[in-house]
């Protein structure tokens, strides 16, 4: 059966306790009901709209205990508590200033408070007095105890909701005149709101009212079954600040190799990926680097005993660049003149640079008849043998470019160089001469930080020497300019990291408020 409405379980509460109670007031039925006002108000107000209830407003006065009557109202009026100290004595009769005595000690009050409350005894006639001789002797005239009817009202106004003036039983009135005269209450305006059900929600049969469960979290169920379309919906309080997310999103460092590869497209070049595990013929002998280089050293270089061999390209050119390590083949240059050694070629390292992967790329130039210029680059793990601390990473990036193209120049690779930092961000570069193995001439790159403020030593580059490009069949007027700088130290600077661990180590406090880095 279809319900003909459905209420919040406190609307039908309210609406049940209203069938017999319509008319009260809105403070002393969510008293009586345990619940608060806010709520109970919240309910008429749904009972109101569906035409079962409604409220009436309306300048009321109330009578509030001042404290001496909050006093009076816990521990009993003056009078009531003398009175029942005469008859606790047991006596018909006392002398006035024994009485006095007795009450400043045992009820703890006041001579003013003790005559006050005499006087109020004498003039209900429980009490006279009477002179003999020189004192005064206070008599009992009462037979038995009673309380006295003052401390009815007492009561009826020691409750936290207020009590309206016009609801004060009859036989009050006199004592609510007293208590204002002994200033034990004061009155106070106050808005009344009185609660009442329409005639639809005085005949409502309770039956048909089911109980509306305010859905606040959607389940599978729901919308599979499709019995949301029922349900209510708790409305969206667009006041209320939601709850923190922590979305996911790119690593800051992959954002940054993304906007470097954008770059590198955008100016006309290809991706290449090689391999991590490189022969020492890659990433040494083919740059021209000779067998007893100290960068080959064990404390430089990650040598591999699996697997302990790797293959190497066919043999003409593997003799070609032996000739050039050992008498210059027939580049014009002397070689360096030793006995090259093809098993220390064959040696497996970790790569140390993108070199090795970008130098693959000259055989495929010629080889392959590829149509020049050939421009590709490399965005890739190198592995050294290095003590980690806050500025060094044994496995880290390099960004690097080749350029391989007929009468490529010096100016060439610097309107490279320009355009590529331009891109990544920075408006100043400065080259200087630098030393590389297999550069001629070689390029030191500064470009100068925003950030710090100050010029930053940040790649390499250079012309590849004839003794690099010679064995691929790469000659005059075909020409390779190449650059290359670690990944990390751009990353540092734009995302604000003094320790290139974070990086990787990825402290979540980071991560978190890591921004989009903008290259
Ligand atoms: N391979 C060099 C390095 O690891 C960088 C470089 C690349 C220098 C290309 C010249 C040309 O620092």
């Amino acid at each position: 059966m279809k319900m003909i409405l459905s209420l919040k379980p406190v609307s039908i509460q309210v609406l049940k306790a209203l069938k017999d109670a319509s008319g009260i007031d809105a403070n002393n039925l969510a008293s009586q009901m345990r619940l608060d006002y806010v709520v109970v108000m919240g309910a008429i107000n749904e009972l109101a709209e569906h035409d079962l209830g409604y409220f009436k407003e309306e300048e009321a006065t109330e009578l509030v205990l001042t404290d001496e009557g909050n006093d009076y109202a816990t521990k009993g009026l003056p009078e009531s508590r003398l009175f029942k100290l005469l008859f606790d004595l047991k006596v018909k009769e006392i002398e006035l200033n024994e009485l006095k005595a007795k009450a400043t000690k045992q009820l703890g009050i006041d001579e003013k408070i003790f005559f006050l409350a005499l006087g109020n005894l004498k003039q209900a006639r429980w009490t006279s007095q009477a002179k003999v001789g020189d004192s005064v002797k206070v008599l009992v005239l009462k037979q038995e105890y009673e309380e006295k009817q003052e401390e009815q009202l007492l009561k009826l106004l020691n409750v936290e909701d207020p009590l309206d003036v016009r609801e004060i039983p009859a036989e009050f009135k006199e004592y609510v005149e007293q208590f204002k005269k002994r200033k034990l209450i004061t009155e106070k305006k106050y808005t009344k709101r009185t609660l009442h059900l329409t005639e639809i929600g005085k005949n409502l049969d309770s039956s048909k009212i089911g109980t509306l469960q305010e859905v606040t979290r959607l389940s599978t169920e729901m919308i599979k079954s499709g019995s949301w379309k029922d349900a209510t919906l708790k409305a969206y309080d667009v006041t209320k600040p939601g709850a923190h997310l922590n979305a996911g999103k790119i690593h800051p460092v992959v954002e940054i190799i993304n906007k470097v590869r954008e770059i590198f497209f955008s100016m006309g070049f290809i991706e290449i990926r090689g391999p991590i595990v490189e022969s020492a013929f890659f990433n040494f002998d083919a740059l021209f680097q000779p067998q007893d280089h100290p960068a080959r050293e064990m404390h430089d270089t990650f040598y591999l005993s699996n697997p302990a061999k790797a293959n190497l390209p066919p043999d003409k050119f593997v003799k070609a660049v032996a000739e050039v390590h050992e008498n210059g083949g027939n580049t014009g240059s002397t070689g360096w003149g030793y006995k090259w050694n093809k098993e220390i070629a064959m040696q497996t390292v970790l790569r140390t640079h993108t070199t090795a992967t970008t130098v693959r790329q000259l055989g495929k130039a010629i080889e392959e008849g590829v149509k020049l210029p050939l421009k590709v680059f490399s965005i890739d793990r190198v592995y050294r043998n290095e003590k980690v601390d806050f500025k060094h990473l044994a496995e880290f990036m390099q960004v690097e470019g080749i350029v391989i193209g007929e009468r490529l120049s010096l100016a060439d690779l610097r309107g490279t160089l320009v355009e590529f930092y331009n891109k990544m961000g920075f408006e100043k570069i400065i080259t200087r001469p630098g030393f590389f193995p297999y550069t001629e001439p070689s390029l030191e790159i500064s470009v100068f930080s925003k950030e710090l403020g100050k010029w930053m030593e940040i790649g390499g580059s250079g012309i590849f020497r004839p003794e690099v490009c010679t064995p691929w069949g790469i000659k005059e007027p075909v020409r390779v300019l190449a650059w290359g700088q670690g990944l990390e130290r751009i990353a540092m600077l734009r995302l604000k990291r003094n320790d290139i661990r974070d990086l990787y180590r990825n402290p979540l406090s980071w991560l978190r408020k890591a921004p989009y880095p903008r290259l």
